[in-house]
């Protein structure tokens, strides 16, 4: 395995998707100069050019990659180069009918836009082997290639035979007998018992509710499956030279079948791709909270191959405007370096966007990019070449690395469970759960690591768990050891509900943690879509309520009015010196951010920069004695903020205080303490 990924002279990465592939060589050569005049050194090529390099099956045009290649090279610019893998040709659906997807409704797609294939199937397959081999042999020792994209954002799913078989054998080696997957999908119920393997298939549309722990075992054997074509090309491009990191770009989303802690410790460099559905703030809390992902991912990994740092790549992200639901916002000036920032502030290697150039054709034609169709001499171009420069102002903060107090829990399987439609509402949703509580936690100017259950929680002072429905015994366990080590634990409604099978856990609600949390859940309440409920703190709960009884907690904050009118919302139990807080309801957001800001206080943590005033985004890198802070002003007026050192942006000497301008960004080499 290559321990090195993505050696850059030190530089920050800096690039993005070109398809040079969609244009004829003048324009190559422009690109290319335009890049320089950026300051970009790495670019994403060959990602969809699969019928450009493969026009008929088996034979090969490469030349014009060749030529980008070495341009590249001649340019001091450095290749992701991708496996076409996302896009097969029309010839292949000809030619394999059988390795097209298949929809739960039993629709057989077809091609004419992308990802158009079965990943459990053995043509495909073959095929992605074949063109990742071809690259490979030719490739692998080219002196502009600095990684290997694989694919691009593995997600899609099938219902085809294929898939049915492959999901059997998944079961078989899970369970071993069928009694087994009778018990853990409980198919006592509605007559689902099943006597012969055979019986078994990937769930499909069915006449009402599906079994729950059938869907979220697909879900489990679809990250397993796209795993398993993700590592056989892996592994045939690291035989080749073992010296090229390899990777593949996560999508985020709770639609993703890819359980992306798990897949960690199989890449050798965590990257993400990355789109805020949000306009307003939304979008910098969003931004904040995938790059915190994507340091847990790497993290995660690190420490499941007992090697490596926690630093990812921004692999994708928006030069410009914000997709939102039916509409693109353009994203106001400053706010392009201000969400890369965020991203180099928490761990990334870099800032890299799609795309370089804007197609002028195609179904993306109007998504964001460097060079806009207006061309050059544009607004987004000017802010990405400045990002470029002051990208390269501020490498030697990347030295360092985040340090948080807090551990966030992260669960795929927890998501995927939230999503069966037979829940007692539609408000029940581990992304949004942990988004809140991160929100809480972004606005407090907390800072937090998202952590997956079982990960090691040394150093934590407080573990927050937000809607973990899935608890087997081991993570009761490894909550347990946090609060017997004297951390602090705060939980949220449904968390700990139901076991890793999605059986539900007798007794009273929480029954995973019911003892550590000192209440009992009789009933839940949830809430109508835009209800709200009174607490007695004067804030307020939404989407969720339940019937709270202590079991050795105190109530900290109660419900008023309604049919919970007098009974606890929020608990608290003393474990020594240690708290272990219940939510019972989801607070407003104002109430959240005093719940957790006050938690974390009793943990003995506290903000990065106390000093910085609300809508100054701040994070702090350490190394050693060594520490940067990098301030993000998300406001539309100047912000001063005491600090002393060195502001790597501008390069002056700060002795009081440093003033970040409206929408701009400050990287402060501190004054050791
Ligand atoms: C993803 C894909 C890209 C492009 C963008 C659009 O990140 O990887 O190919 O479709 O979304 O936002």
């Amino acid at each position: 395995m290559s321990t090195n990924p993505v050696r850059n002279g030190g530089r920050l990465c800096y690039g993005g998707d070109w398809n040079p592939e969609q244009w004829p060589p003048e324009v190559w050569r422009e690109d290319v100069a335009l890049m320089r005049r950026a300051g970009v050194n790495l670019v994403t090529v060959g990602v969809f050019a699969w019928s450009r390099l493969e026009p008929a099956p088996g034979r090969h045009t490469a030349d014009w990659l060749d030529r980008v290649l070495d341009l590249l090279h001649d340019n001091g610019i450095r290749a992701a180069l991708a496996t076409p893998t996302a896009a097969p040709p029309p010839w292949f659906t000809l030619a394999h009918p059988d390795a097209l997807p298949v929809t739960t409704d039993g629709v057989r797609l077809h091609h004419g836009s992308r990802d158009t294939y079965c990943a459990a199937a053995p043509a495909y397959r073959a095929a992605a082997r074949d063109i990742a081999g071809f690259l490979a042999d030719r490739y692998a020792h080219h002196p502009a290639l600095a990684l290997w994209h694989v694919h691009n954002e593995y997600g899609t799913t099938c219902h085809c035979p294929h898939a049915d078989a492959a999901f059997r054998r998944w079961l078989t080696d899970r369970y071993g007998d069928l009694d087994a997957l009778n018990a853990a999908w409980v198919t006592s119920f509605w007559s689902q018992h099943y006597s012969d393997w055979a019986q078994l298939a990937t769930p499909r549309a069915t006449q009402y509710l599906g079994n729950p722990g059938q869907l979220l075992d697909f879900r489990r054997f679809w990250s397993d499956t796209l795993l398993a074509a993700y590592a056989e090309q892996r592994d045939l491009l690291r035989a080749a030279n073992p010296a090229v990191p390899v990777t593949t770009n996560y999508v985020l989303g709770d639609w993703v079948p890819v359980d992306h802690a798990r897949w960690a410790s199989e890449v050798d460099l965590v990257a993400i791709d990355h789109y805020p559905s949000a306009v307003d703030g939304g979008a910098e809390e969003q931004t904040a909270l995938a790059a915190d992902l994507a340091r847990g991912w790497a993290r995660h990994g690190a420490y499941r191959r007992g090697a490596g740092d926690d630093s990812w790549l921004l692999m994708e992200s928006a030069p410009n405007q914000l997709h939102t639901a039916g509409r693109m916002h353009t994203k106001e000036p400053g706010r392009l370096a201000r969400h890369s920032l965020a991203h180099v502030a928490r761990g990334s290697r870099g800032v890299m966007f799609f795309q370089w150039r804007a197609p002028a054709g195609g179904a993306e034609r109007f998504h964001s990019a460097v060079v806009p169709h207006a061309g050059p001499d544009s607004r987004v171009f000017r802010e990405a070449a400045q990002l470029g420069d002051l990208l390269g102002r501020i490498t030697e903060a990347t030295a360092g690395r985040v340090a948080a107090a807090v551990a966030l829990g992260w669960d795929a399987a927890s998501a995927w469970a939230l999503r069966h439609p037979g829940m007692p509402s539609r408000a029940p949703d581990h992304h949004a759960e942990v988004a809140a509580a991160h929100r809480a936690l972004w606005r407090a100017g907390v800072a937090c690591d998202l952590v997956p259950p079982g990960d090691p929680l040394d150093g934590y002072r407080l573990l927050v768990l937000p809607a973990l429905y899935l608890a087997a015994d081991a993570t009761v366990d490894w909550v347990r050891r946090h609060v017997d080590a004297g951390g602090h634990l705060l939980v949220t409604w449904l968390s700990g509900v139901a076991d890793e099978h999605a059986r539900i856990r007798l007794g009273g609600y929480p029954g995973a943690f019911r003892d550590l949390l000192g209440i009992r859940v009789e009933e839940f309440h949830p809430l109508a879509d835009g209800d709200r409920v009174a607490l007695t703190d004067g804030g307020y709960g939404e989407l969720w309520t339940e019937t709270v009884h202590l079991a050795g907690s105190e109530p900290v904050v109660g419900y008023r009015g309604g049919v919970l009118d007098g009974r606890p919302a929020i608990t608290r139990h003393r474990h020594g010196d240690a708290l272990a807080w219940y939510l019972s309801t989801r607070p407003d957001d104002d109430t959240y951010q005093r719940l957790l800001a006050g938690a974390a206080r009793d943990a003995g943590v506290g903000p990065v920069c106390p000093a910085a005033p609300p809508g100054v985004e701040a994070v702090r890198r350490h190394d050693g004695d060594s520490s940067w802070l990098f301030l993000l002003n998300h406001t539309d007026r100047p912000q001063r903020i005491p600090a002393t050192g060195t502001e790597l942006v501008t390069g002056e000497r700060v002795d009081e205080a440093v003033t970040v301008p409206a929408g701009g960004v400050a990287v402060l080499r501190e004054r050791p303490r």
